[in-house]
């Protein structure tokens, strides 16, 4: 197994400025100035190159970059195949549209994802941009197919910023406040949620939510259960063992088509091609979008061959769902993960931080829950001896990693989580060195 170490990045977190720098200072008065003021940033810091395990920023600083630009990059921001591939592709050509005049790389990235992911039942794929588009897509196939309406999805959810998407995500600042009236038809049940469940197993967790969603809409009202194996935005909540196998069990009895939502967890991010597979878990459909093809945007629908097929034709497409580059970038991303082993490097890599943050658990008792899987790792924060959030102590952890130069990001329905989702390029080495960042900006930081 082979960590590609991307050219002309070194591989070392260093500053030389202070954090922002001058040039990204500049950069970011231009921002607020030119760009619109909804579209916040976590760091003030403007990228410049990016590989590996590093970002670097418009002032040289090297920085370790622990969230792969939103779970995207994970085989790095710059992987050679992915690099080539595309280079070569917007030579030959950069559209057609691929509902006007189709091309091969399509077809091939929509065999790829029929071969990759969970089931060896018949499948198709249909391919978009973004996971929010994904998700809606994924709707519209289980209500075609079903001739339903109605949508379940989860407490904690996040599925995107769209109308729809709003609707069945959860929290709602940011992403709803003032943005509605929202979708209708869609329905929320409780989520297994070990840290604040009080512990319930995966079976009575979803034998609860189940009975609610039955009782409050009908089980022969649903299109479709729609859920994060692994809830990204949420905050990295991994339901107990039984939990999704359950709810597939039950949405196979009632004719629900199971969606898995794996926009975040997909592609070897969580140390298994997909999440699902960790429990055997086969959905009727798989969003998938972000760690698919290397950063550039592109999302899929990928499922049972006669759900995909229910749609009419024409009623599912858009102008540039599935674009060229981004399709050869998705299938060199692919090559990436199978010939560098990242499947495994990804469990080496949740063995590496889970031992490291165990410790710092061990010694500080507001680390109240470790959890995740792979490189999707996370610690929820809370008042010592007690499950209450602590956002305050989260985003002061984060903002003092930041100015150290480590890139981390928070989540959580209570802003009270730090994941952690490096690029499966990272070495050890930065690795080590980034958890040391934040050892220390745990010590620095008293609770209020
Ligand atoms: C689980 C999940 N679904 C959907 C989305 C929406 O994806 P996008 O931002 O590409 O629309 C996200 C984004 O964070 C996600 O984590």
């Amino acid at each position: 197994m082979t960590i590609t170490v991307d050219s002309g990045v070194q591989q070392v977190r260093r500053l030389v400025t202070e954090l922002p720098g001058p040039r990204s200072r500049e950069l970011m008065a231009r921002k607020v100035a030119a760009v619109a003021g909804g579209v916040g940033t976590t760091m003030p810091v403007f990228a410049a190159r990016a590989g590996g395990g590093i970002v670097v920023d418009v002032d040289g600083n090297h920085l370790v970059d622990l969230g792969s630009g939103i779970a995207v990059t994970t085989v790095g921001s710059s992987a050679p195949r992915v690099v080539d591939a595309v280079q070569e592709q917007v030579a030959a050509f950069t559209h057609t549209c691929f509902m006007v005049t189709p091309y091969e790389g399509y077809v091939a990235v929509a065999e790829a994802l029929n071969r990759v992911t969970p089931g060896d039942h018949e499948k198709r794929s249909a391919l978009f941009n973004s996971g929010a588009e994904a998700v809606e897509n994924a709707v519209k196939i289980a209500r075609a197919a079903t001739g339903r309406d109605a949508v379940a999805v989860f407490d904690h959810a996040y599925h995107g910023r769209t109308n729809l998407t709003m609707a069945m995500t959860a929290k709602v600042m940011p992403y709803k406040r003032g943005f509605g009236p929202f979708a209708g038809e869609v329905y929320r049940g409780p989520v297994s949620y070990p840290f604040r469940d009080g512990g319930v197993d995966g079976a009575a967790a979803a034998r609860r939510a189940l009975d609610l969603l039955d009782k409050q809409v009908g089980a022969d009202q649903l299109a479709a259960l729609v859920i994060e194996p692994i809830q990204g935005e949420g905050g990295f909540v991994e339901p107990a063992p039984g939990f999704l196998p359950a709810l597939a069990q039950w949405c196979r009895e009632h004719g629900v088509v199971f969606v898995a939502d794996e926009v975040q967890t997909g592609f070897a991010r969580t140390g298994d091609w997909f999440a699902c597979d960790r429990e055997g878990v086969v959905p009727d459909l798989i969003v998938t979008a972000k760690g698919i093809a290397g950063g550039l945007p592109l999302s899929a629908v990928t499922g049972r061959a006669e759900l995909m097929d229910a749609a009419h034709a024409g009623g599912l497409g858009g102008t540039y769902g599935g674009n060229p580059l981004a399709c050869a970038a998705a299938l060199a991303a692919i090559e990436t993960i199978e010939a560098e082993g990242l499947v495994a490097r990804a469990r080496k890599v949740e063995e590496l931080m889970t031992r490291r943050l165990r410790a710092l658990q061990e010694r500080d008792p507001r680390v109240g829950d470790l959890r995740g899987r792979g490189a999707m790792i996370a610690v929820e924060l809370v008042r010592p001896g007690t499950t209450e959030p602590d956002a305050e102590l989260t985003k002061a952890v984060a903002t003092a990693a930041h100015q150290q130069g480590v890139i981390v990001l928070t989540c959580g329905t209570y802003g009270n989580v730090l994941r952690f989702l490096p690029p499966l390029s990272t070495s050890d080495a930065l690795l080590e060195d980034a958890l040391d960042v934040l050892d220390a900006a745990f010590a620095s930081v008293a609770t209020a």
